[in-house]
């Protein structure tokens, strides 16, 4: 039996897709997805203290409201834990929140990855990295990736992850317009769309074999035409400010930008940290975003930074 800690600290990071294609829905309401995910080095950390019971407190860097009830993402992993070993352990939970909340970049679902990996440590339960996996998935398609990081084409819901072999790094600005979007209301416009303009979604998206070269080329360029998302009509029809971002982000000069996931982050994809500081300068200047980060890809996935 592994041995129990006191204390656990782990951060998973936040992701981008670089594509996404998007399938027909399946018998449990999931999309079929084709999808390359690539994780960046914005984090969440989880902290996990032995306690009687179970709490959870958040500081966040980003602005937006964070449910604390049984929604939450970090109190259901932990719950599900709790009822899969039939534990009455407790544990205070603390995340230090810096992906935007609510915004396509997967922070809620970091949340998971990290308190699973944090209280399996805590707890001493020795899942092992394909059980906490299999655990991850029951809570989100996104949370399995954010275990693994780095680069993953992800298949089925999302959930089905391969490691895509990659060279150098990829430097993003992801600029974050006010308001959030909903995962499923994109899924449901995304479905209207397809429906409406009687072309309804493939049984097998794939992904383009070009971006799998671009990224284990390390080519900038490439990469910048491969860049796509099946869910961005319909993030834009239900946010009007977000394609004035991505147009906006291109004519300063980013060499290509898409909505990140169901969004409404935008990723903007640059030569380097300077090009996207006066990018994000533009982008703020207009009052098209709330704000700007700069970003590097790949980024590991969930990592213990310390334990006592
Ligand atoms: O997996 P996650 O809980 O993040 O998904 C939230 C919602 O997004 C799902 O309940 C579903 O409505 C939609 N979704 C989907 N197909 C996927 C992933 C998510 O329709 N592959």
């Amino acid at each position: 039996m592994p041995t129990a800690r006191r204390r656990v600290v782990v951060r998973a990071p936040g992701k981008i897709n670089l594509s996404l294609g998007v399938g027909a829905v399946d018998d449990r309401g999931y999309h079929a997805l084709a999808t390359v995910f690539q994780a960046v080095d914005i984090y969440e950390t989880v902290s996990a203290t032995r306690a009687d019971e179970l709490s959870l407190e958040v500081h966040s860097e980003v602005p937006g409201e964070i449910p604390l009830d049984e929604s939450n993402l970090a109190l259901r992993a932990a719950e599900l834990l709790r009822t899969e070993f039939d534990l009455r352990d407790g544990a205070a939970l603390h995340i230090h929140k810096q992906v935007p909340i609510a915004g396509g970049m997967g922070g809620g679902s970091a949340d998971a990855a990290a308190t699973l990996v944090a209280l399996d440590r805590l707890w001493g339960l020795g899942l092992g990295s394909e059980g906490l996996r299999q655990l991850g998935s029951r809570l989100g398609a996104d949370v399995p990736f954010a275990m693994l990081g780095h680069t993953a084409l992800g298949r089925g819901n999302g959930a089905d992850l391969t490691t895509v072999l990659t060279h150098g790094e990829w430097t993003w600005l992801l600029a974050v317009p006010g308001g959030h979007l909903s995962t499923p209301a994109v899924f449901r416009r995304f479905e209207e769309i397809a429906t409406g303009g009687g072309r309804p979604p493939v049984t097998h998206p794939t992904v383009d074999e070009r971006q799998l070269q671009a990224l284990s080329g390390g080519n900038l360029e490439l990469l910048a035409d491969t860049l796509h998302n099946d869910l961005q009509a319909a993030a834009f029809s239900l946010h009007p400010g977000l394609e004035p971002v991505v147009e906006a982000a291109e004519q300063h000069g980013a060499l290509a930008a898409l909505v990140s996931g169901s969004g409404p982050t935008v990723a903007v994809l640059v030569e380097d940290e300077a090009q996207a500081r006066s990018i994000a300068a533009g982008l703020m200047s207009e009052s098209l975003v709330e704000s700007c980060l700069v970003a590097r890809g790949s980024a590991a996935g969930a990592s213990v930074l310390e334990e006592e």
